[in-house]
């Protein structure tokens, strides 16, 4: 990678931020390891998922299974869920890892140290989650995407990416966080990294907005269409993900990629996921990234 400085002392809105995210990392720092109650065992018997975030809800799919099943689906999708976290988080880490302290990192390198040290609790408190009450990890299907040659082309959709990885498991924290129906650990796992990714996704808004400003005055349009389409692939590709064949087969689903072909055909998965994908689409948009709105 050639030499590229990122980040200028001249941004005074990202300084503001980095400075105010840093305060408030430090403010609400908390000890995962003494936070958490783990009981022995969560009942079977229940939703560990909102049932409306299933992959399956309002397909015909579900239509085939009974509650019990359903409710077998619900832990292992939830299992599902935590794991694309654990891998997500491994990606992130290596990701700002290699870029802390390095040049044009300068001034977001303080707050990169709170999102480390915060990342790695919450793969901890993720991963324990599926081990505890799952026995696994579920194996990590996601490509790994080649990154551009330039450097600055890089940055960008290195943070572009992890952000919008953040705003899709942020749609399903917070809504779990607060549902009564789930038990207190799955709302309090889902409650607690809501409470500390609203801090890291606007960070990302920020620094995404910023490495995008450079590049837009650097790049010829074609360039910076393959960076939106790149996105939008992405996009595609992670909500996709939360529809899993060996959740539908330890569910006990017959013909588990055949299943889950059909829930991504149906009406209502294009529904949900343009819903989970709302927030960051809106912002690419409104920030001139994407020059159209649908992210596929
Ligand atoms: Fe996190
Ligand atoms: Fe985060």
């Amino acid at each position: 990678m050639t030499a590229a400085p990122a980040l200028n002392d001249t941004d005074e809105k990202l300084r503001e931020t980095l400075d105010r995210l840093c305060m408030m990392s430090e403010r609400d720092y908390y000890d995962p390891y003494k936070v958490f109650k783990w009981p022995k065992s969560l009942p079977e018997q229940t939703f560990w998922m909102s049932p409306e975030l299933m992959s399956v809800h309002g397909t015909d799919v579900a239509d085939e299974l009974g509650i019990e099943q359903l409710h077998r689906l619900s832990k292992w999708e939830s299992i599902n869920f935590y794991s694309l976290n654990v891998h997500g988080i491994r990606e992130l880490l290596n990701e700002i890892i290699g870029r802390i302290h390095t040049r044009g990192f300068e001034m977001a390198s303080e707050y990169m140290h709170h999102i480390v040290g915060e990342e790695n609790e919450h793969m901890w408190f993720f991963a324990t989650f599926c081990l505890k009450y799952g026995g696994k990890i579920y194996a990590d299907k996601q490509l790994r995407w080649n990154n551009a040659d330039q450097a600055e082309a890089a940055n960008f959709l290195v943070f572009a990416r992890l952000w919008i990885f953040e705003e899709i498991v942020d749609y399903f924290n917070a809504k779990m966080g607060v549902d009564q129906r789930l038990h207190e650990t799955i709302k309090q796992v889902n409650a607690i990294h809501h409470h500390d990714e609203s801090r890291h996704i606007a960070f990302g808004r920020q620094i995404v907005g910023h490495l995008y400003t450079k590049l837009a005055s650097a790049l010829p349009a074609e360039q910076l269409l393959e960076l939106e389409r790149h996105l939008k692939d992405y996009m595609r590709a992670s909500v996709d993900s939360l529809a899993s064949p060996a959740a539908y087969r330890d569910a006990g689903i017959p013909d588990p990629y055949a299943a889950r072909r059909r829930v991504l055909e149906s009406p209502r998965w294009q529904q949900f996921t343009t819903s989970v994908l709302r927030r960051p689409t809106d912002y690419l948009v409104k920030s001139g990234i994407f020059t159209e709105g649908a992210a596929a």
